[in-house]
């Protein structure tokens, strides 16, 4: 890959975010120190995507224990600091993953929190590549071995991973190996991660792209300009019902009629095997403001109500594989994962 994003770093005890809420027009890095501002982060979207969601929360349990030890807070203290931490937001289940495993290695101290949040964001990113070959390697066997045009939702490349991406990880493959036409990318409203994020990602790659608003997917799709859309996905159950950013549902019911490939890419680790299907997810409900203002500009009337939630569940029988760092799962065919 040309261009190497870096969206989280450990570095002088400290986690630095490339604050995403301010891309594509400026690239400004965030230096997190202590819990608040991470929630901070993590709230307002400067950090974001569930992978990088699980990553953070490893790093927040040691942003916790060095919070701690400075400012002497008392066992309790520190475990409502870490339950705030992993419940800032509830859909991905990354997050609490994250701050989980690293919070259960607490009594062991804090360079063996340190060095599992490292380990963490090193699987991530090795992750991203697995993810990459598998999804492409299925696409083109599926399709044949030519250019694709290819639909992608809200952004899960390297600024929503430690490494390629998920989704976006198996386009610049595909990329990679002379087999990308051009990318339709959704816009993704209200926080536009398709237009502000994946659309700058693409650029930074060099790989050709076009925005279009969210509402033009399905005419996309049914009218023959696409091959395959590909998402990525912030909890899949047992089942294969992907739960993603909102709009995601209507990418995968318009390839179903056109009869086209809908892939689910992720890693494992937003596999979420408690859950034998995706009817309990918990789905995050954002402010109004995101739908009335577009910035700090008012679109919508005075007092005006709001249905905004973050993210929908597609259910298993419209998605065709789960693509994950181990393997590719015939979801169409039957496979639970
Ligand atoms: O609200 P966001 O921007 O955190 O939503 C992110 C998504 O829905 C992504 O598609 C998902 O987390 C997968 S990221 C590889």
């Amino acid at each position: 890959m040309p261009f190497d994003i870096r969206a989280i770093e450990w570095v002088d005890n400290a986690v630095t975010l490339l604050d995403q809420s301010r891309l594509p027009l400026a690239e400004v890095n965030l230096r997190v120190t202590t819990v608040a501002q991470m929630i901070d982060a993590i709230n307002r979207l400067a950090v974001r995507g569930a992978p990088s969601l699980g990553v953070v929360g490893a790093y927040g349990v040691v942003i916790a224990l060095d919070e701690a030890a400075r400012e002497n807070w008392s066992p309790s203290r520190l475990n409502q600091e870490l339950d705030a931490l992993r419940d800032a937001r509830p859909t991905a289940v990354n997050l609490a993953w994250g701050v989980n495993q690293v919070r259960e290695l607490i009594p062991q101290g804090r360079e063996a929190a340190l060095a599992l949040a490292q380990k963490i964001a090193l699987e991530d990113f090795n992750s991203g590549a697995a993810m990459g070959n598998n999804g492409a390697d299925w696409l083109i066997a599926k399709l044949g071995d030519k250019k694709f045009n290819l639909l992608t939702h809200c952004n899960t490349g390297s600024l929503a991973t430690t490494g390629t991406g998920t989704a976006l990880g198996v386009i610049k493959e595909l990329h990679s190996r002379g087999n990308v036409n051009e990318v339709f990318v959704d816009e993704t409203r209200p926080l536009l991660q398709g237009s502000r994020l994946t659309a700058w990602e693409l650029g930074k790659c060099q790989i050709p792209y076009r925005i279009q608003p969210d509402g033009a997917a399905a005419m996309a799709i049914l009218g023959g300009k696409v091959d395959a859309a590909l998402i990525g996905a912030d909890r899949i159950a047992k089942n294969g019902d992907s739960t993603n950013k909102i709009g995601s549902l209507g990418v995968a019911l318009a390839c179903h009629i056109a009869g086209i490939p809908f892939l689910v890419v992720a890693p494992e680790s937003t596999v979420d095997r408690s859950m034998a299907d995706g009817s309990g997810t918990h789905i995050e409900i954002r402010a109004d403001r995101e739908i009335t203002h577009i910035g700090d500009l008012q679109v919508a009337p005075d007092g005006a109500r709001t249905f905004n939630p973050a993210f929908d569940v597609t259910p298993a029988k419209f998605v065709s594989v789960v693509v994950t760092e181990l393997q590719t799962y015939d979801i169409a065919g039957g496979k639970s994962l």
